[in-house]
């Protein structure tokens, strides 16, 4: 009944009463019964009407459906399908149109998948990402991007850059590559909240296929880290030059000197020498203690780590301390307090050790008192090295183990030190996973404290 009431059909319906109307009306000259007529344009009626219906079901119906299908389809719905049992020509028309239903709703889930891939990798760059069209307007940002140059997050997308983007120079590089249609690279630095960052920023120009310009991509790297460890590598050269330069002025003006004949005063000669040979001697310490920075550094991860004896670790570096200790009439006393053993690259500790014993000494008075203690805690090992010394002003303490750093120059050098020995000691400390602290007091005495895991986790 559904298909009678439909449209198209009761429309051709319609024809088909049309025609046996007309029918009737050319037969009924011819009729002299009027019932016999009538009998027979009913069976007529009947007759096309199950020929319409026949026909309708078999080619009218799926084409109608393959229409709509494809109507659909057109439409984006990839999900639509011809769901009519069918046969011939049209039923394998009906067949393919389904394939090509499914092949699209393929396409469009990769599609989609590849979309979702790129907006992750975009998402989740560690480098800031924009997209700009060739009309100026930004179509894709990334979290970084609006990290890097903004407080919160904004909405930067169908925006014109230069309206959304403060920095001149930023904009500066988008334009040149618009102009130059070329990759254009750019350093940059932002003071924020009295920081300073550095960037680079890389703008690479994108082309259609008919190779028009058709927007640009902008990269930027935050290379501030690279940048302060540049820094430091510079001041290092700067410091190492400058502390070169003044034992070895000093060498060639005495030798100078004696060259010129001061080597003929037996006084002033032996004088003359004796300042050439401590000169000497810094210059020694000096590249003595690069040289152990720089194994540090390179061996940072190859500790090697052994079992440690507290006495073998005393005997060795004791007698030595010991000497120039007795040389100030200071005393030196040493407390193991700990049957514990535990593990560390020997070598390391026996140089923690001399470095802050040899400071203890140095920055003591004569008749001084300077003392190791060996503690533990549930963790670690802990090595205190007392001293009632010199002491430091509070406002020194977080620098002295920077290296070069140096509270008194002059004292430094006059105890042979050359800025780098507690450089070292936090070097060594830290490769073992360790914690290093200092108490100070000016005119009173300091105390570093250091602990060593008793299970040093070797760092791959
Ligand atoms: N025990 C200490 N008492 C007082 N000052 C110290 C002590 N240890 C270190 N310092 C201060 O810390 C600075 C850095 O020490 P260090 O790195 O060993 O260099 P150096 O001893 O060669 O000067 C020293 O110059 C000194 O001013
Ligand atoms: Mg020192």
């Amino acid at each position: 009944m559904k298909i009678l009431v439909s449209k198209k059909m009761f429309g051709h319906s319609l024809l088909i009463f049309i025609i046996v109307c007309l029918t009737g009306a050319i037969l009924f000259p011819f009729t002299t019964n009027i019932y016999v007529l009538c009998t027979i344009l009913i069976i007529q009626y009947i007759i096309l009407l199950i020929i319409l219906f026949y026909f309708y079901n078999k080619y009218i119906k799926p084409i109608d459906k393959a229409t709509r299908t494809m109507e659909k389809l057109l439409k984006g719905n990839y999900h639509a399908r011809i769901h009519h049992q069918m046969d011939g020509s049209i039923g394998e028309l009906s067949i393919k149109i389904n394939e090509l239903a499914r092949s699209l709703n393929e396409l469009k889930i990769q599609e989609q998948i590849q979309a979702e891939q790129l907006s992750t990798i975009i998402e989740n760059s560690d480098n800031g990402l924009i997209l700009i069209d060739e009309k100026g307007y930004i179509h894709i940002v990334n979290r970084k991007f609006i990290s890097m140059f903004e407080n919160t997050p904004q909405d930067y997308i169908g925006y014109l850059y230069y309206e959304v983007i403060e920095n001149e120079e930023i904009h500066h590089t988008i334009q040149e590559t618009f102009l130059r249609e070329k990759t254009v690279k750019q350093l940059i630095s932002i003071a924020e909240n009295g920081e300073r960052f550095y960037y680079e920023i890389i703008s690479a120009p994108i082309f259609n296929e008919i190779n028009l310009l058709k927007g640009t991509v902008l990269a930027v790297y935050d290379i501030t880290e690279f940048k302060l460890v540049e820094t430091m590598r510079k001041d290092f050269v700067a410091n190492v030059s400058h502390e070169l330069k003044t034992p070895i002025t000093s060498i060639r003006g005495f030798a100078e000197t004696l060259l010129d004949g001061a080597i003929h005063d037996t006084n002033t000669r032996n004088y003359f020498l004796s300042i050439i040979f401590e000169e000497s001697k810094r210059i020694q310490y000096l590249i003595e203690d690069l040289l152990i920075l720089s194994k540090l550094e390179k061996e940072a991860y190859r500790l090697h780590v052994s079992k440690i004896d507290f006495q073998v670790l005393l005997n060795d570096i004791l007698p030595v301390l010991k000497i120039s200790a007795q040389k100030k009439n200071i005393e030196l006393e040493v407390h193991v307090d700990t049957n514990s053993t535990f593990q560390a690259d020997e070598e390391k500790m026996k140089q923690v050790l001399i470095n802050l014993l040899t400071n203890a000494i140095s920055y003591s008075l004569e008749n001084g008192q300077v003392s190791l203690k060996v503690t533990e805690t549930s963790e670690d090992i802990c090595f205190i090295v007392k001293d009632n010394g010199i002491g430091m002003g509070k406002q020194f303490l977080p620098r002295i183990f920077e290296r070069f750093y140096r509270i008194d120059k002059d004292r430094s050098r006059d105890t042979g030190g050359t800025g780098l020995g507690l450089a070292i000691v936090k070097h060594i400390v830290e490769i073992h996973d360790g914690k290093i602290d200092v108490e100070s007091e000016l005119g009173k005495g300091t105390t570093f404290y250091v602990y060593i895991p008793k299970n040093v986790k070797l760092k791959k």
